[in-house]
């Protein structure tokens, strides 16, 4: 399958290219082909990957399916093996090239679970083709952040929807604090802080990790996974563990960390952050990975507050959710949140109970999006957060291997090191 099949890095580079300098032409063209999907109808869906988080998305679209939101069309891989399976669980037609995906007129939207390299390429392309894209998180890849940009202008362009995969951001108290502090609620934002820490054996950061069965060029077309990533031999550690190196994932910082600041800059009502410094190191998983087994990242926002965030993969003891302002500190636990009054600045106040109205889950996240494609509203995790999400990480993987601080200018949108 290897060869004739594969786009090399010229060819990504060059189509990229084509499709920046032609988008006017390329959305009209989408949006004349594309199905109008009214309001009561089944939205079409294909998924674009099909490994572990491609075979949770079709789980919760098959629940949406036997609700009468979606229709599952087609399931698309690079390895037989997974397109078998997508297509024995769904039904639906298995696909190995993703570019046939998106020239089905009958695909109104896709779902992208691919490693990190692939979502920005696949989802411009998708929205390009005028489909509506739900992309996994990180929204994408961690090196180059005009990505992010470029997806913020090809929603723009072709008027499309784009929820990013950061499921936890579907859970209403995000929204419900969010009105809280908005009301002044805890007066000044100074600082935050959330962590992700885990331990033992995680089989998706283990280089070791293989399965016999995948055979590149016989099964597998491992120059289409490599995609627009530096072209090297099939390595079953860098397939089966691609979060592991560098050239595909930002480690634990991306891996981990759109799940906690996604919600934090949400309720916090922040966009870029203006300063971002990282550290940690890789001290006790030396398995033949790149990434740190542990991510410490500050990152400051214009007046304020400071976030804090850390991600583990060594120690399992994390830090809580904390929003702290002058007059009030809001913690996340039990049914919902807790706003505490600082009593040496507000005197002797009740603390307040925020009740959940709404768990969040990889269903309802689902749920929003099919909601925002059938209403064109904007979903819970849309792109813009992704870009000022992407922001951050970019500068902290950056100050972590340089070794440097990094400041974002606003303006410019331009990042630089201190
Ligand atoms: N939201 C969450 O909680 C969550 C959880 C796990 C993973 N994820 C995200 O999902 C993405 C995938 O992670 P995973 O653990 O499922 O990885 P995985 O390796 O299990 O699956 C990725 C699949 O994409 C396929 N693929 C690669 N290039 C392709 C291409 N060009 N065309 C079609 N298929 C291609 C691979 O063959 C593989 O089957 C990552 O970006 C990860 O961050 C999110």
């Amino acid at each position: 399958m290897g060869g004739s099949d594969s786009i090399n890095r010229r060819e990504f580079l060059r189509k990229s290219t084509v499709a920046a300098a032609g988008a006017a032409l390329l959305s009209s063209t989408a949006a004349a082909s594309a199905r109008v999907v009214g309001a009561n109808d089944r939205v079409h869906m294909a998924t674009i990957g099909c490994g572990g988080m491609g075979h949770a998305h079709l789980g919760a679209l098959a629940s949406l399916r036997a609700q009468g939101l979606v229709d599952i069309v087609s399931v698309c891989d690079v390895w037989d093996k997974r397109v078998q399976s997508a297509v024995a669980a769904t039904g639906a037609k298995g696909v190995r090239d993703y570019r046939r995906v998106l020239d089905d007129p009958d695909v109104d939207a896709v779902s992208i679970a691919t490693p990190d390299h692939w979502h920005a390429p696949m989802a411009i392309a998708a929205l390009d083709a005028g489909k509506d894209v739900y992309c996994e998180k990180p929204m994408t890849y961690w090196k180059d952040l005009s990505a992010a940009r470029a997806v913020v202008d090809a929603v723009a362009r072709n008027h499309r929807v784009l929820q990013v995969g950061t499921q936890g951001m579907s859970d209403s108290i995000w929204e419900q604090v969010g009105e809280r502090i908005k009301a002044g609620a805890v007066g000044q934002l100074v600082h935050a802080q959330a962590s992700d820490m885990r331990n033992g054996p995680l089989g998706v950061y283990e280089p070791a990790s293989n399965d016999p069965d995948a055979k590149p060029g016989i099964n597998l077309n491992w120059n289409m996974w490599l995609g627009p990533a530096p072209r090297r031999p099939y390595d079953h550690g860098r397939f089966f563990a691609f979060r592991s190196f560098w050239d595909y994932s930002g480690g634990i910082c991306t891996d981990f960390f759109p799940h906690t600041l996604t919600p934090l800059i949400r309720t916090m009502g922040l966009t870029f952050p203006r300063r971002a410094s990282a550290s940690g190191g890789l001290y006790q998983l030396r398995d033949g990975r790149e990434v740190p087994d542990i991510f410490n990242l500050t990152l400051e926002y214009p007046g304020g507050p400071s976030v804090l965030l850390i991600a583990a993969v060594a120690c399992s003891q994390g830090i809580p959710m904390l929003i702290r302002g002058h007059q009030a500190a809001v913690t996340f636990d039990g049914p919902g949140a807790t706003i505490r009054p600082e009593p040496a600045v507000v005197g002797n106040q009740p603390t307040e109970e925020v009740t959940r109205e709404r768990a969040g889950s990889l269903e309802a996240h689902f749920e929003d999006f099919i909601d925002c494609v059938r209403t064109r509203k904007k979903p819970r995790s849309h792109e813009l957060l992704g870009y000022y999400v992407m922001t951050a990480l970019h500068m902290g993987v950056r100050s972590y291997l340089e070794n440097r601080v990094f400041e974002f200018d606003a303006q410019t949108e331009r990042v630089r090191a201190v």
